[in-house]
């Protein structure tokens, strides 16, 4: 079948499907601290309904396929939809980010159902600043939830995801950064972005990822890039000099990389965003559950990435803030 290619050359190659709005955090540069009214059950897209327009998506060129929320792993029966998706032939990469919480309980069976990489969001090592942040106190759970994952090798790299704020992150930088050289996870740094639901994001409280890496080569010496020989990558990729542990710098405000994206969204509503900060979406619900015949959902899923946005504008004064917060676009 015909890839799908976007109107300025870009191969889409990459899908996110979020599979619940719903989170067990309310991490306040995403959630307000009461939550957000959550979809209705028959709102969000089955398992079976995910697992068609995942296997249509594929077949026209997407290699890799990330779950995200809210938080996954709070819908029931996750690794069963891990199962079904590992099925489609020509799916190269299933992964997962997750705020880990439950991942203590939940690490065999994903493994076990096929899942091959992770993201764990982590933004403090601190107990009372982790709770501060998420408005749970529940640090202890992630740690034991990372410390569960080691278990399973089959599921690498384990990825830490860091959201970088001004006044926030820079005491832990190093914290992290032993943290990468000790344990066997790849930590990245991500600029803060406005997507926040209580609209507290400011220019100013971005750190930026080359100010974070100042602040490890203060420490460890000049830092050694990877290259990955992946254009679309999200993270710049270095290692340190003697070779001990990986860091990233997600830097979508102070170093976009839309040029070179090649992702696309689903919402748990069923709704195909060709952008993170886009304003436009496209009912992919209202196709399948309309049509049992794919025509249809192909050519709007080709039309669809046809308009995908040329970039965002952070920091311009073009900027427009989206119609969903993060936790209800995934990520
Ligand atoms: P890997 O495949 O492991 O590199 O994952 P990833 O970085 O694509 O996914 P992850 O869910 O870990 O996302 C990390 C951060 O990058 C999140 O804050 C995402 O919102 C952000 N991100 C991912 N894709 C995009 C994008 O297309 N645009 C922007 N601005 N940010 C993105
Ligand atoms: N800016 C940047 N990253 C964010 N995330 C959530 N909200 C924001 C934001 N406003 C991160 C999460 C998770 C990933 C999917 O997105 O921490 O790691
Ligand atoms: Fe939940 Fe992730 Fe949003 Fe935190 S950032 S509230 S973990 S969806």
């Amino acid at each position: 079948m015909e890839l799908l290619v976007d109107s300025y050359g870009r191969r889409i190659k990459s899908m996110r499907i979020s599979i619940t709005d719903k989170c067990n955090f309310r991490c306040t540069y995403c959630m307000p601290a009461e939550g957000l009214p959550w979809l209705k059950k028959d709102e969000i897209l089955s398992y079976e309904e995910i697992v068609r327009i995942a296997r249509v998506s594929v077949a026209m060129g997407i290699e890799q396929i990330r779950l995200t929320g809210g938080e996954p792993l709070v819908r029931r029966d996750v690794p069963d939809l891990v199962h079904q998706l590992g099925q489609i032939e020509g799916l190269r990469s299933l992964s997962l980010t997750t705020n880990g919480i439950l991942l203590k309980h939940q690490a065999k069976a994903l493994a076990e159902a096929g899942l091959t990489r992770i993201n764990v969001s982590l933004d403090s090592l601190l107990r009372e600043k982790f709770a501060r942040l998420t408005r749970r106190d529940q640090l202890e759970h992630v740690l034991e939830g990372l410390a569960e994952l080691e278990k399973y090798p089959s599921i690498r790299p384990i990825k830490i995801n860091a959201v970088a704020m001004r006044g926030y992150t820079e005491e832990e930088v190093l914290s992290f950064a032993r943290f990468a050289r000790d344990k066997a996870y790849v930590v990245r740094w991500i600029e803060f972005m406005p997507l926040d639901a209580d609209q507290i994001w400011r220019k100013e409280d971005i750190l930026s990822g080359a100010e974070i890496k100042q602040i490890i080569e203060s420490e460890y010496g000049p830092l050694q890039q990877i290259t990955s020989g992946d254009p679309s990558e999200t993270a710049r990729r270095y290692t340190f000099s003697d070779g001990i542990g990986e860091v990233g710098f997600i830097n979508p405000v102070s170093e976009p990389f839309c040029s070179t994206c090649d992702r696309i969204r689903i919402t748990a509503d069923g709704q195909l965003r060709t952008c993170l900060f886009g304003t436009e979406e496209t009912d992919l619900r209202a196709i399948v559950r309309a049509h049992t015949d794919d025509e249809l959902l192909i050519q709007t899923i080709r039309q669809a990435v046809l308009n995908k946005e040329l970039k965002h504008y952070i920091g311009d004064k073009r900027f427009r803030r989206t119609n969903r917060t993060m936790s209800r676009i995934g990520g």
